[in-house]
């Protein structure tokens, strides 16, 4: 049977416990402060007696702790806890955390009971997480937002941008900035140094009254040129000067210049129709996309120079080509009017003379006649290779089969053509360029190859010319042979290419030593080529 606690043992429960005790008045002064209760606050028990409670509240804590007494009073019977900060008798402050309950109304107690502990080092460590918390939130925010700056950039100047021409990349990029700074209207202008003044070359959001040429001494985007460092203008409605037109539409600018080896050729800018406030960052990223403008712009400006170079040195080609087949045209006519019809004549002369002769000179006559015959013979061969007549009369077939059985002939190789139906006949510039890359074809074959046998094929297929010539002859080493014509070593090679070039064509050679050659050009059927020699189908007078 248990015995009932005696009072001793009661108040030894209460001075031994680690919590404190302390009996709390209805007008809220300290009646009993339990010995551990007064050394948490380092007072003594005694001295405590009598003070308000709620003066060794922190001030910032008084608010949560009225509302404690309060829900207290009105709930007798009910255990609540709260947290509060208490002063501690040095002056520094202590957490408390304090469970009470009201039995004011119990005759025997008449007091607010409560129990409460020191929880500063626990408060401490959870501030402490919570700051480490707060830190490594703020950290991954930063890294976040660095990571959308990348991704933003990584949209706004990504490879596709690569593929697009000038106007259509700059397009792009404007229209990317634009989404990724939320601005409402953007631009691209580019300096014209020689009229001191900048014009617009891409525009998003702006109507044309906006767009006109900016002089150089504008204040707003004229001032990012001339200082050539990006700018931000909060409010332009506060600048007295200043495009009216771009001040009507834009309310704050963000401008940053485009760079080609430091010097600035343009400005790139973003704008908003509201008072915005725009961001180092957002110049920052600004300033990248003003770079990438400028190497695009640049890249396009040598692209077009070097493509300009080109076409002035292809119609340079062109128009030597066109001379030089004229000249031969001219030569060949000369050769076989004039000269060829002068030596008939002086062979029918000799031929008259020769009847009448005396027989002491027919000797010399009989020789002179075959000198006549040899040098009219030789005449009309140079006539035909400076311009075979029937390439001009009776077209590319008859001229090249003409001209295959006459060098195999020469050079004793069997030569076998082979011609295609052809719908229409090809034009005459066409018709000279195949004729030409032919011949040379065969001069190298009759000069290079040792080749028995000779193949020749003409059709027409696609929409192109094709022409095949294959020789079984010694081959050669296609790329050292290139590299050597390239060095100014021969000029056959480069003058196939070249005549191909000209005529939009492709020109493919195969060949290996001992392997014979073959030779593969496909010139495209193409109407509206520019002529390169007007058609001439009838010898001129
Ligand atoms: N069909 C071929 N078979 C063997 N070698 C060839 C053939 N065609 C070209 N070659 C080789 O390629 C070289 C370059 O040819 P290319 O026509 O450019 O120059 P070339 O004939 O030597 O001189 P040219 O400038 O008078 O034409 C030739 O020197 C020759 O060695
Ligand atoms: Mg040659």
């Amino acid at each position: 049977m248990s015995r009932p606690v005696t009072d001793k043992q009661f108040r030894a429960l209460i001075e031994n416990s680690g919590d404190g005790l302390a009996l709390i008045a209805a007008d809220g002064s300290i009646l009993y402060a339990s010995p551990p209760g007064a050394r948490i606050l380092g007072r003594d028990a005694i001295t405590s007696i009598g003070r308000p409670a709620l003066d060794l509240v922190h001030a910032q804590d008084l608010s949560r702790a009225c509302t404690f007494c309060q829900r207290l009073r009105q709930t007798p019977g009910t255990s609540p806890s709260c947290q509060v900060r208490v002063q501690h008798q040095d002056g520094s402050w202590r957490w408390l955390e304090i469970t009470a309950s009201n039995l004011l109304d119990d005759p025997g107690v008449g007091a607010i009971v409560t129990n409460f502990r020191d929880i500063s080092e626990r408060k401490q460590a959870e501030e402490e997480h919570g700051q480490a918390l707060a830190r490594t939130h703020a950290a991954r925010n930063a890294a976040e937002t660095a990571a959308e700056r990348l991704r933003a950039i990584q949209t706004i100047t990504d490879a596709a941008l690569g593929y697009l021409t000038l106007d259509e990349s700059l397009r792009e990029l404007l229209s990317r900035t634009r989404i990724v700074l939320a601005g409402d209207a953007a631009a691209i202008l580019l300096l014209q140094e020689e009229q001191r003044q900048l014009t617009f070359r891409a525009v998003q959001g702006l109507d044309t009254a906006a767009t006109n040429a900016v002089p150089l001494d504008d204040d707003i985007v004229g001032r990012i040129a001339k200082e050539g460092k990006p700018l931000i203008f909060e409010d332009l409605a506060e600048l007295e000067r200043g495009n009216p037109a771009l001040k009507q539409r834009i309310r704050s600018l963000l401008g940053a210049p485009l760079l080609a080896e430091g010097d600035v050729i343009g400005v790139v800018f973003v704008g908003t129709a509201s008072l915005c406030r725009f961001s180092e960052e957002d110049l920052r990223l600004l300033q990248l996309v003003a770079d990438r403008a400028a190497t695009v712009i640049e890249h396009a400006r040598l692209f077009d120079q070097v493509r300009a170079g080109r076409e002035r040195a292809q119609n340079l080609s062109q128009q030597l080509l066109e001379a030089q087949e004229a000249e031969r045209r001219r030569l060949a006519r000369e050769l076989h009017d004039e000269i060829g019809q002068a030596l008939t004549a002086v062979k029918l002369n000799l031929q008259g003379v020769q009847r009448a002769a005396d027989p002491a000179i027919a000797g010399r006559l009989d020789e002179s006649v075959a000198i006549v015959d040899r040098a009219l013979q030789q005449v009309r061969n140079l006539s035909l290779d400076l311009r075979p007549s029937m390439l001009d009369d009776l077209g590319l077939v008859s001229a090249l089969r003409w001209y295959l059985d006459k060098q195999a002939q020469r050079a004793g190789f069997v030569g076998e053509f082979v011609a295609g139906p052809m719908a229409i006949r090809a034009p005459a510039n066409l018709e000279t360029a195949c004729f030409r890359v032919a011949q040379e074809a065969l001069t190298n074959i009759v000069r290079h190859a040792k080749a028995k046998h000779v193949r020749m094929e003409l059709r027409e297929a696609g929409g192109e010319l094709s022409l095949f010539i294959r020789d079984d002859g010694v081959g050669f080493d296609v790329a050292a042979a290139r590299q050597r014509a390239v060095g100014g070593g021969s000029l056959g090679l480069l003058g196939m290419q070249e005549r191909v070039v000209l005529s939009r064509g492709r020109i493919d050679i195969q060949s290996a030593a001992g392997r014979g050659t073959e030779i593969h050009v496909r010139l495209p059927l193409v109407p509206t080529l520019p002529p390169l020699e007007r058609r001439s189908r009838r010898r001129e007078p």
